[in-house]
Formats: structure tokens, sequence, C-alpha cells
């Protein structure tokens, strides 16, 4: 809901369970009581109907700056995220580094490739390192080609894939999600297969 709507329907929640409380305060105020227990307790629920009242807005108000306040998941780690053509490398150049989707796309002859930088040994951030080709883990030295296979050290497997949807005009879709990251559980080499037909 627009929050300005969600902050209307809260003062307007406030105000009805005011009401609620003052008819109810009226009503029991009502039933055989002296005239001065009766102011008592006339002023009492009315009392009781405020706080309620104010409490209903105060808390309607609280939830509404709460989500303005929370992040956006569009465009970040975790939702879907757009490449333009432009940022697709070509077949045999550098990986293009996308920050905020913490993936890198390579591509090769079979097609293109989103690699999740989360190092598979213990999770560092793996860094391109334009000198050597290759991918190299600062943490315990795990090494992965271009096309994401482990070439050295700990890692047990090759580079873990996020999926890619390639639209018509060439731009593609990666997904973050970290649940439909695509492992490949105890193999270490890279298959055609990994790759999606690009373009
Ligand atoms: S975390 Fe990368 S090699 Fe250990």
């Amino acid at each position: 809901m627009n929050p300005l709507l969600r902050t209307v329907a809260g003062l307007g929640t406030g105000w009805v369970a005011a009401r609620g409380l003052a008819v109810a305060s009226r009503l029991q105020a009502g039933h055989g009581e002296t005239a001065a227990a009766k102011v008592h307790s006339r002023r009492s629920f009315t009392r009781n109907a405020a706080l309620g009242a104010s409490a209903v807005v105060l808390t309607q108000l609280g939830v509404t700056f709460g989500l303005l306040m929370w992040p956006h998941k569009t465009g970040a780690f975790g939702g879907d995220i757009p490449v333009g053509a432009d940022n697709i490398p070509g077949v045999g150049e550098e990986p293009f580094r996308h920050q905020a989707g913490k993936f890198y796309l390579v591509r090769n002859e079979d097609g293109i490739q989103a690699l999740y930088w989360k190092c598979v040994h213990l999770g560092c951030t793996v860094p391109w390192n334009a000198g050597t080709s290759h991918f190299q883990c600062p943490c315990h030295g795990s090494i992965f080609d271009v096309n994401g296979s482990r070439t050295g050290g700990p890692a047990t497997r090759r580079l873990d894939r996020m999926p890619i949807t390639v639209k018509e005009d060439g731009s593609i879709t990666v997904t973050t999600n970290p649940n439909t990251i695509e492992e490949a559980a105890g193999r270490t080499d890279y298959l055609p297969t990994d790759a999606t037909p690009y373009p």
C-alpha cells in the first residue's frame, strides 16, 4: 500500500477505535452507578480511549516509517538484475564485474555464464586477476579459470552460477536469489551446458 494511504488508514483506524471506546465508556457509565462513580468511570474510560487511539495511530506511523526505511531489493543482490547488451563481454574478453549482483559475466563459444564471486571453499570474495587471467581467491589460494573451472587450491568444485534469461534485444536478466544459485556439486570442470547460449 502507498505509505500516504497507509498513514491515512492508520489515522482513520485510530479515530474509529477512539469512537468505539468512547461509546463503550458511555454504556458502562450508564449502569446503576452513583453520580460520582459515573463521573469517575466516564473519565477513566475516556482517558483509556484516548490512550488506545494514540497507541493505534503511533503503531501505524511506526510501521509506515519502518517500511519506508526498509531497503528495496530491486536491482540488488537477491533479486533479478538486468544487464544491458553493452556490458556483455565478447568471446575471449575479460569478465564483466557486476558489483551489486556479486557476479562476473564471462563468455565463450558456448554462451555466457554469471559466476557467483563467493568462493566455494569458505566464502571469500574471489577477484579476477587480469595478470594471470584467472580468478584467484586471496584467502586460501583457490584458483579458477575464466569459465569457472577449479584449477588449484582447496576448493572442491567449480564456481557457482546464477540463472540467466536472455532477451530479444540482447540484454539479459541475472537471477541473484541465493536459493536459485546453481552449484556443481563435486564437479570441478566446466561443461558446455553450464553456459547459456548467447545471443
Ligand atoms: S575461501 Fe577461497 S580458498 Fe578458501
